[in-house]
């Protein structure tokens, strides 16, 4: 059995349309009109018990939303959904003891308090004794080096340790299910590797089953080998990560180190431009013309070195959200 299973689900909003203009603010006060939005449309896929899959999508794609659904935050307005055998929106206990969700834009700690305050509160939340309490939290200490952190208030921890005391915040009751918005958002690079290989360690130790999207490239080719993407609600792809870039990967990239400067305008005429130092020059070009634009940059330009490289993922998505 999958440890979550999701079939034809979808979520409608009910938003307020308001009329452009004077006249349709002043209508709009007497007479409101009410659109559906489909934020999730009818997706169905499975994921297996100690599964890591990543959730892939551009801004208002519907990944938020249905990790609110599968976390029982939201309910859906058609389709079913199964965790771990339980209905999310029952909200029962026995369910809220094996799932979290971790929302990288917003905390459950309390802010005025010091962590270790909020993991008290939440060991009654779910009913830890003592010993699995501590046995936890020294665990989560240690994994994500929290020990300096614990006494002091939330509020003056920085960005990078408040996020990891909300991991463990998460995580002190052992869920098997872990959903995970965006848990790298404002990171910087080395704390987003601890997190990640975080991540990775909890997915490992208790077979946890772990969904998480971000719109970090590195996060998702670190730590996923399979991925859903989703456009406008639905899922329009679901496999490796490896065979997507292989798929949508219709463009190379052109590395080029000049001798002196060269002006970026020229560099413009010639390809799409990813990156220009004046000395140096990144450029995306079709795979089938890749041969032809080496010969003519070569020739064009006094270049010291110049190399042909695989698209990053980061731009192959880019290249595909953008053709959507
Ligand atoms: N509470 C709400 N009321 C009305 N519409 C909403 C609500 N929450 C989300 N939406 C709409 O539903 C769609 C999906 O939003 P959602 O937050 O799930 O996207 P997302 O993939 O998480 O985007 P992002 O990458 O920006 O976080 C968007 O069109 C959004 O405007
Ligand atoms: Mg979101």
């Amino acid at each position: 059995m999958n440890a979550i299973e999701v079939e034809l689900l979808a979520k409608e909003y009910q938003v307020f349309e308001r009329k452009p203009g004077l006249w349709g603010s002043i209508v709009s006060v007497f007479w409101r009109e009410w659109k559906n939005v489909r934020a999730v449309d009818a997706i169905s896929f499975g994921i297996q018990e100690g599964e890591l899959v990543g959730f892939l999508g551009a801004n208002g794609a519907g990944k938020t939303t249905t990790l609110k659904m599968l976390s029982g935050l939201l309910t859906p307005s058609s389709g079913s959904v199964r965790v771990l055998g339980f209905h999310p929106w029952k909200r029962e206990r026995e369910f809220q003891r094996q799932i979290s969700l971790v929302m990288g834009q917003r905390t459950q700690l309390w802010w005025e308090i010091p962590a270790q305050e909020t993991f008290r509160l939440n060991q009654a939340i779910y009913g830890l004794s003592e010993k699995e309490y501590s046995q936890s939290l020294g665990e989560l200490v240690e994994m994500l080096d929290l020990k300096d952190c614990l006494s002091v208030p939330v509020k003056k921890l920085s960005l990078g340790q408040r996020m990891r005391a909300e991991l463990a915040a998460a995580l002190l009751h052992r869920p098997k299910i872990l959903l995970l918005d965006e848990p790298t958002l404002g990171l910087d690079v080395v704390m987003q590797k601890k997190v990640r290989e975080f991540i990775l360690d909890y997915n490992r130790k208790w077979k946890a089953s772990i969904l998480l999207t971000s719109h970090n490239m590195d996060d998702l080719a670190a730590l996923c080998q399979r991925v859903l993407m989703l456009e406008k609600g639905k899922i329009i792809y679901d496999g490796s990560l490896e065979q997507l870039v292989r798929r949508y990967a219709e463009n190379k990239v052109i590395r080029m180190v000049f001798e002196e400067r060269v002006s970026p305008v020229q560099i413009a005429a010639l390809g799409a431009r990813l990156d220009s130092l004046g000395t140096s020059a990144l450029i995306s070009v079709p795979r089938s013309e890749v041969s032809k634009k080496a010969a003519l940059f070569l020739s064009s330009f006094p270049i010291v070195d110049l190399t042909i490289e695989e698209a990053s993922v980061d731009e192959i998505v880019r290249t595909i959200f953008s053709r959507a």
